[in-house]
C-alpha cells in the first residue's frame, strides 16, 4: 500500500484555487494575546511573528498530509513541516494509530517498557557504528549529553562546533556562541570553540591552539554545503590523532539523507551521533546513539565516574516510542527517503524553469539536497536579502503555499509539487517587478529577521 496517496492531497488543486484566503479576523483576534501570555507569542522561535510576511495565518488548527487549516478556515500546502519533524504527513494515519494504540496501554510506568528495548535494537540496525542508544524528548538535549559525555570521556572541557552552521541545542554551551546570548555566563561561552567547514586547517588550529583540551567537535556531516572529497574523514582521522570524540549532529540528516544518516550517506562514522525530528514524525522524540566505550558511563555496572546521562520523567514515554517504531517501519516499507528525494528534484526542477523564466539567477536561488531544499533570496545589488524573503513568502502564502523552505514530507504529491510550482511562478513574477521598480510597492508589512539577534 502507498500511504502517500492521501485523501486530502488528491483534490489539492481544486480546493486551493477555490479557497477564499482572505478572512483572518479569528488569527488577527487572538495575536495579542498569544503575545500578553506567551514570551514571542509561540513556543519556538522559528515559529513566530518575525520569521514570517504580515500575510501569514497566525494560528494552524489541523494538519492533514502535507495540507494545514488555519483558525480562518483558510487551507495551505506546508513545506518543512513542524521544523522538518514531520516527515510523513500530518495526522498520518499509522502513525497516529500506533501511538494511540499504545496511549490506551499506558504512557509511563515505574520500570522501564519494552519498547525502549524495541526500539532501541530497531534503531541500532540501521546506524552503523553505533552499539547502544538512550533515548530523550528533545535534539537538544541529546546534544548536549554527547558533549558532556564527551567531557567525562575525555576529561577536557572545550568543545569545538562548526561556526557555519545554524544550531545545535538551545543549551548554553551552544547558545553562548550566538548572538542572542544573554543570561549566559562568559565563562561557559568561553569553553566553546568555531571552526570552518571543509576547512580541515581551521580545525587543525583549534587543536594546536588548545592542545590536551578539546573534548569533541560537533557538526553536522553535511547542512547546506556539501563536504569537499574526504573531508569528513579527515575531521574523523584528526579528532582521533588529537584524543577528541566526533559528534554528528544528525537531526536534520537523520532518516533523511538516508535510512543510516549522513553517517551512511557519506561513509563516515562518528563516534556519537544524535538524531531527533524524523525519528518519530513529529512526536517527542530524539536519540543520543554511539560506540559502548562511551555510552556505557551513562549507565550501570562500571567502576568510573558516573555520568548522568539523559534521566528525565518524560524521556521514554511508551507512546513517543510506538510512533517511532512505526515511522521507522514506514520508512523502510516504503522507500521514504527515495521518495523525499524524487519529489524534492521534481520541485527543484521546476522551480529552476521559474526562475530561469523570470530572469532570476542570481537572485533566487535554490540550495541543499533535493530532501532537504531551502531557498536564497537576493536584492537588486545581489545581496541577501530580509525583504525578499518575505516578500516571496507573502506571494506564496497569498496564493496557498506555506513555504519557509521548501523541505518536503512523504505527504507532497505530484499534484502538491506542481501546483506549488505553479505558485513560485507565480510569486516570481512580482518578485523580478520589485527587483526593476523596488521592493517598496511590493511589500505589505515588515521584513523578517534571523532568529539569533542581539535585540529585537
Ligand atoms: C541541526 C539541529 N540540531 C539540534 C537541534 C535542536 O533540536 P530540538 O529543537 O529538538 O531541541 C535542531 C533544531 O532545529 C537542529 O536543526
Amino acid at each position: 500500500m502507498s500511504w502517500h496517496k492521501s485523501d486530502s492531497s488528491a483534490v489539492a488543486g481544486a480546493i486551493l484555487r477555490s479557497a477564499d484566503r482572505n478572512d483572518f479576523s479569528k488569527s488577527r483576534a487572538l495575536r495579542p494575546k498569544a503575545h500578553e501570555l506567551i514570551p514571542g507569542g509561540a513556543h519556538t522561535y522559528a515559529k513566530g511573528d518575525d520569521q514570517f510576511p504580515a500575510n501569514a495565518p497566525g494560528f494552524i488548527a489541523r494538519g492533514k498530509g502535507c495540507h494545514v487549516w488555519d483558525l480562518d478556515g483558510n487551507e495551505f500546502i506546508e513545506y518543512g513541516m513542524g521544523l522538518r519533524a514531520v516527515t510523513l504527513g500530518h495526522a498520518f494515519e499509522p502513525v497516529v494509530e500506533a501511538a494511540y494504540r499504545q496511549m490506551k496501554l499506558g504512557i509511563n510506568f515505574s520500570r522501564p517498557a519494552k519498547l525502549e528495548v524495541d526500539l532501541a535494537e530497531s534503531m541500532l540496525e540501521l546506524i552503523d557504528g553505533a552499539d547502544m542508544v538512550k533515548f530523550a524528548k528533545n535534539g537538544s538535549d541529546v546534544t548536549t549529553a554527547a558533549v558532556k559525555l564527551a567531557r567525562a570521556y575525555t576529561g577536557r572541557d572545550l568543545v569545538a562546533i562548526c561556526g557555519d552552521q545554524p544550531f545545535f541545542s538551545i543549551d548554553d554551551w551552544f547558545i553562548g556562541s550566538t548572538e542572542m546570548n544573554a543570561g549566559i555566563p562568559q565563562a561557559i561561552f568561553e569553553m566553546t570553540l568555531k571552526f570552518r567547514y571543509n576547512d580541515l586547517a581551521s580545525l587543525r588550529e583549534l587543536f594546536d591552539q588548545h592542545s590536551g583540551k578539546i573534548a569533541c567537535v560537533v557538526m553536522e556531516a553535511e547542512a547546506i554545503a556539501l563536504p569537499a572529497a574526504g573531508y569528513l574523514n579527515q575531521v574523523k582521522q584528526l579528532c582521533e590523532e588529537r584524543g577528541a570524540v566526533l559528534i554528528f549532529d544528525e537531526m536534520i540528516t537523520g532518516f533523511r539523507w538516508h535510512l543510516g544518516g549522513a553517517q551512511k550517506f557519506h561513509g563516515v562514522i562518528p563516534h556519537l551521533s544524535t538524531f531527533g525530528k524524523a525519528l518519530g514524525n513529529g512526536f517527542a522524540i530524539s536519540a543520543l546513539a554511539g560506540k559502548r566505550d562511551i555510552m556505557r558511563l551513562g549507565g550501570l555496572g562500571h567502576d568510573q565516574a558516573r555520568v548522568f546521562l539523559l534521566s528525565t520523567t518524560h524521556g521514554a514515554e511508551t507512546h513517543a516510542l510506538a510512533a517511532a517504531l512505526e515511522t521507522i517501519r514506514l520508512y523502510c516499507e516504503q522507500n521514504v527517503i527515495e521518495f523525499l528525494w524524487r519529489q524534492g528534484e521534481r520541485l527543484r526542477t521546476l522551480v529552476n524553469q521559474s526562475i530561469a523564466e523570470n530572469r532570476l539567477e542570481g537572485f533566487f536561488e535554490l540550495l541543499g539536497r533535493p530532501c532537504n531544499l531551502v531557498f536564497a533570496t537576493l536584492d537588486q545589488d545581489r545581496n541577501r536579502s530580509q525583504a525578499f524573503r518575505t516578500l516571496f513568502m507573502q506571494e506564496l502564502i497569498r496564493r496557498g503555499v506555506i513555504a519557509p523552505s521548501f523541505v518536503v514530507s512523504f505527504s507532497h504529491n505530484d499534484a502538491d509539487i506542481d501546483r506549488t510550482a505553479e505558485t513560485v511562478y507565480e510569486a516570481h513574477v512580482i518578485y523580478r517587478k520589485a527587483l526593476d521598480e523596488g521592493i517598496g510597492k511590493y511589500l505589505d508589512g515588515r521584513p523578517v529577521k534571523p532568529v539569533n539577534r542581539e535585540y529585537n
